[in-house]
């Protein structure tokens, strides 16, 4: 079985790294891959932005499934033209993926199917989300530019001049592209968040464990926004009857929505969900596996990860297929970002990395190899270092000092990842 995984992420390491588990005979193929996906497959160096290149070299290798990791080529309709050369592809396509592309088409979804989620309103001028603070939307309130922003469009803000400069930087200085062009308000919701990922075959779904994202940079959740500084699983909030509750709510209405609108969604669906007392609400979806989620929850699966994975790519249905398994314990990620992320995140520093063990996985993000053969940063987000354990506290002090081991100039890592998990445990 030959594979082509798209992307050059920690996440697609990881995706790369679980395949390889259940499988050692897999032949994969990473593009553009990174030195961490070389120890395990065979990677060309094909940037994923580049989709009909990707899509020649997919079908003149005769490969069995293409995996798309990161939302950029998913937007970019990679997953459209494979599947018009006939060479199955696990990954929404072009008009499945305005899930996650288009926040505006996701809440006119979720707005449609009845799926909770905050009141919001979207605005094509300036002015008029400007009339939207002052008449409809008092603070604290969520300015988020509609269209794929890095991570970066979605803007909290604590008071009206606040929500005010929010939408002159997106609208006005149109500090996210194009993404900025339409610009939605919406109503804060107060709560823990958690990320549920499903794999769907359009209409049914095989949900995985939740966890839970640390976007500031900061301990104690200060600091900017980041794409992510770790992330641990399960989360005790995630009980089977609230997960029962999200698939039953949320998820199954939002492919069934998906499908009446002719888009119909294949591939991995990310909700990103706040637990508010009114219950779960939709933050927003997106439209492939998270990262660093994905980093702490697939080193946990023991079932197959390619059996759903190829028979949602071909096209067949998941309905008799048994739900993925896990193993005990907890599974925590610690992400080690570079000087100066994520505003201007220094590259080129030499990295040191512990080795891998049966408790602890070194996934590469921000990596290179130099010409002398020398690893070196490349990015902000530069490694994640995964700890297993039989409890969350083993996993996470696993984890942590893993972080602490990783040798780079001036590295950036929170020491209390799952910090809300150990207060409610303690
Ligand atoms: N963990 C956030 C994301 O993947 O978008």
């Amino acid at each position: 079985m030959k594979i082509l995984l798209v992307g050059n992420g920690g996440r697609e390491h990881a995706i790369a790294d679980t395949l390889l588990r259940e499988n050692t005979t897999l032949e994969l193929i990473a593009a553009p891959g990174n030195p961490g996906l070389a120890s395990l497959a065979r990677v060309v160096p094909i940037p994923s932005s580049e989709s009909d290149n990707i899509v020649s070299f997919a079908a003149d290798e005769q490969v069995n499934l293409v995996i798309v990791g990161p939302e950029a080529p998913l937007a970019d309709g990679l997953v459209d033209r494979l599947r018009l050369r006939g060479i199955p592809a696990f990954g929404p396509t072009y008009e499945a993926a305005q899930i996650e592309t288009s926040k505006h088409v996701a809440k006119s979804l979720m707005e449609r199917a009845g799926v909770p989620t905050a009141r919001s309103e979207t605005h094509l001028t300036a002015a008029g989300a400007h009339a939207a603070v002052n008449e409809r939307f008092a603070a604290p309130v969520v300015i988020k530019a509609s269209g794929l922003a890095a991570g970066k469009g979605v803007i909290v803000c604590h008071t009206d001049a606040e929500a005010h400069a929010a939408i002159d930087r997106i609208m006005g200085d149109k500090a996210f592209g194009a993404a900025g062009d339409e610009c939605l308000v919406e109503a804060f919701m107060q709560g823990e968040e958690l990320s549920l990922f499903a794999m769907t075959d359009g209409t049914d779904v095989l949900t995985m464990l939740p966890a839970q994202d640390h976007k500031r940079l900061l301990n104690g959740d200060d600091g900017p926004n980041t794409g992510g500084m770790g992330a641990y699983t399960p989360v005790s909030l995630g009980t089977p009857a609230l997960l029962e509750d999200v698939t039953e709510r949320i998820l199954l209405p939002t492919l069934h929505a998906l499908r009446k609108r002719g888009t119909p969604f294949t591939g991995l669906l990310y909700a990103g969900l706040m637990l508010t007392e009114e219950g779960p609400q939709v933050v927003e979806f997106n439209c492939r596996f998270g990262d660093p989620e994905t980093q702490a929850i697939l080193p946990m699966l023991t079932s197959s990860l390619l059996d759903p994975m190829l028979a949602i790519a071909r096209g067949a249905k998941i309905n008799n297929m048994s739900p993925l398994t896990w193993r005990a314990g907890a599974s925590v990620t610690t992400v080690v970002a570079a000087a100066n992320y994520p505003e201007t995140p220094r590259t080129g520093d030499v990295i040191r990395l512990p080795d891998d063990t049966d408790t602890r996985r070194v996934f590469h993000a921000g990596t290179r190899r130099a010409e002398n053969g020398e690893l070196v940063s490349s990015g902000g987000r530069v490694v994640a270092v995964t700890g297993l354990g039989d409890t969350f506290e083993a996993a996470r002090m696993i984890s942590r000092e893993g972080a602490e081991a990783v040798e780079l100039a001036d590295k950036q890592y929170r020491s209390d990842i799952g910090w809300r998990e150990h207060e409610r445990q303690a």
